[in-house]
Parts: C-alpha cells; structure tokens; sequence
C-alpha cells in the first residue's frame, strides 16, 4: 500500500492553505504537494500559480530547476539518503553508491539530500518519510529489498 494519498485537487487546496500567497512560498508549497501525494500532479502548477498569483510558466521554472520534484507517482520506497558532511564523514558516500547499485532497474527511487536534520546519528537516511539513523549496508540492503522500516531502526 502506497504511503501518499492519491491526487484530489481538493485535498491539494488544503495542503497548500497553510502557506500563504506570497511567491516565496512556490517552494514549500511543492514540498508539501509531493510529501502528500508522492508527485507533483500537472493540475498542481494551476492551483499553485493561482494561489501566490505567479504564472504557470514561473511555477514550471520552479519546477524545473529542482530535480526533486516528480511528475508521477514513485512506484517503490523512496529513500533519501544524507549527503551533507556530517554523514559523509560516517559513511554517507559508500552508502548513496551502494543504494544506488542496490536500486539499480527496481521501483526503489534512492534519493541524495543534503541533511536530514539527524547529523548525530549519521548515516542518516528518509525512507518513506520515516527517519533512519546508524545506517550501514547490512540494513540498507533490507531497506532497499522492501523491508518495514521499523525493523531496521537502530534504538536510540
Ligand atoms: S549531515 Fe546528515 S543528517 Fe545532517
């Protein structure tokens, strides 16, 4: 079962509610588009350009010029895996290559970030949303092969 809600520009209306209409909040507003349903549905464009009173055209450079953004649903996991410095010094590096090998023609999408905000516990990695700290081949294998995130959470 997939984690995102399926697209509903209602539900679309509503994400985006809460960030106001000033132009700087085409980011967030995207942000929160694709947290919610996975993807950044062609309708979005429209309902963001309406709601900070930009073009569809400024919406579509956003869009563009951030390779995060998706314009289908992923069809596997999704693992956002630290690039930044602190994680690097821990591992970080070896674990994105390896992930990216690991994912190689599957559905997984394996995604660089750069800090997740957990720099403790590095290598640290999103996976479906949920944060993972300690990460080390051995579970990121299992990760990447569909296994419940929670079982691969190191306790703190
Ligand atoms: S540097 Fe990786 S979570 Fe901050």
């Amino acid at each position: 079962m997939s984690r995102f809600t399926a697209w509903d520009s209602g539900e679309a209306r509503a994400v985006l509610r809460p960030h106001g209409g000033a132009p700087d909040a085409v980011l967030p507003m995207l942000q929160a588009l694709q947290a919610r349903f996975g993807f950044v549905h062609a309708e979005a464009v429209a309902l963001v350009a309406e709601a900070v009173n930009l073009s569809r055209a400024e919406v579509h450079g956003t869009i563009s010029f951030y390779h995060d953004f998706r314009s289908s649903p992923p069809a596997g996991r999704v693992i956002r895996l630290c690039a930044a410095e602190a994680c690097q010094a821990v591992g970080g590096a070896a674990l994105l290559a390896a992930a990216r090998v690991l994912a190689d023609g599957g559905d997984v999408v394996v995604e660089a970030v750069y800090c997740l905000g957990n720099c403790a516990l590095g290598p640290a990695a999103l996976v479906d949303g949920a944060l993972v700290g300690h990460l080390d081949a051995e579970r990121l294998a299992a990760l990447v092969q569909g296994c419940a995130v929670a079982a691969v959470q190191v306790p703190r």
